[in-house]
């Protein structure tokens, strides 16, 4: 069952209005929660960050924090999400319907929809590695705002599809940014790197975790941008995202990072990251 618009309806009966704002300009937010074992993982985090997103775009959210995640807790349940389930919970707002102008209407009703699903976590591939390639951040300015207006992130994931990698590695004139649906991380001599969390990248729940148990471990972390150079020179380079986990990428633009295989800081942090998880 999802949840749409105040109403539990099955999926073949979701109708989207010809007006709805989300539909027409991809004018809402999203968030993509992740359910460990039938419980929502970083949940806080995610509220949080819908709020900002909601804030950015000048839209005022009806419904509290409790309410929504009084809404999410029955999602699970109406979906057989139990305690021996791992699953994503999708959950946007878009900013409601209204005759199609620009400009931000004075009356719409921001309209609410999610739903969960089951979903393995992707651990062989984050045994194995995943290939990526460089490819030029195409996107907006605000980066930072969790929006359903995704095109950049779809044609840029193509683009290194198209060239026979797994993902984009992003850069803004040689400058990494990140993914095109994860945060971006390169070791070198023991310390990591990350874009600074600023309007250039989405801040991401995931990377913020990581960060979080590097420093709690003694790893050295620079939030601090490096360039494409610097990224196929690294010893390891990984990405991070809800879905993704701590994906390490063993190749990038066809050459192999450090050894070519999953490195030590990569496998070390996905150990403290299960055990944070268990
Ligand atoms: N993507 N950067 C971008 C552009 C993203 O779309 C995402 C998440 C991340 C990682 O954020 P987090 O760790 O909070 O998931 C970084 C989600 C999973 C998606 O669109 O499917």
């Amino acid at each position: 069952m999802l949840y749409v618009g105040g109403k539990w309806v099955e999926e073949g009966e979701v109708a989207v209005h010809p007006e709805d704002r989300g539909y027409n300009f991809g004018d809402g937010i999203y968030e993509v929660v992740r359910i460990y074992k039938g419980k929502m993982y970083q949940w806080d985090a995610h509220l949080t960050r819908l709020f900002r997103s909601a804030r950015e775009i000048k839209m005022e959210l009806p419904w509290t924090a409790d309410e929504l995640s009084t809404l999410a807790q029955q999602l699970l349940e109406k979906n057989n999400i139990t305690k021996d389930v791992d699953a994503t919970l999708y959950l946007q707002v878009s900013r409601g319907i209204s005759h199609r102008v620009h400009d931000i209407p004075e009356k719409t009703e921001p309209i609410l929809m999610a739903f969960a699903r089951p979903k393995a976590r992707p651990l062989a591939d984050m045994k194995k590695g995943m290939t990526a390639q460089l490819i030029e951040d195409i996107r907006w300015l605000r980066c930072d705002i969790k929006t359903l207006n995704l095109l950049g992130a779809v044609l840029v994931k193509q683009y290194a599809k198209d060239a026979g990698a797994q993902d984009s590695i992003l850069h803004r004139n040689g400058i990494v940014t990140e993914c095109s649906s994860a945060n971006v991380f390169a070791v070198k001599n023991g310390v990591l790197y990350t874009h600074q969390a600023d309007n250039m990248i989405l801040h991401g729940i995931t990377r913020q975790v990581v960060i979080d148990l590097a420093k709690e471990n003694g790893i050295p972390v620079h939030e601090e941008a490096f360039t494409t150079d610097f990224l196929k020179q690294a010893d390891e380079v990984f990405l991070t995202s809800t879905t993704a986990e701590i994906m390490p990428l063993v190749s990038v633009d066809g050459q192999p990072v450090g050894t070519g295989a999953v490195g030590p800081l990569s496998l070390k942090l996905q150990d403290l990251f299960e055990q944070h998880i268990n």
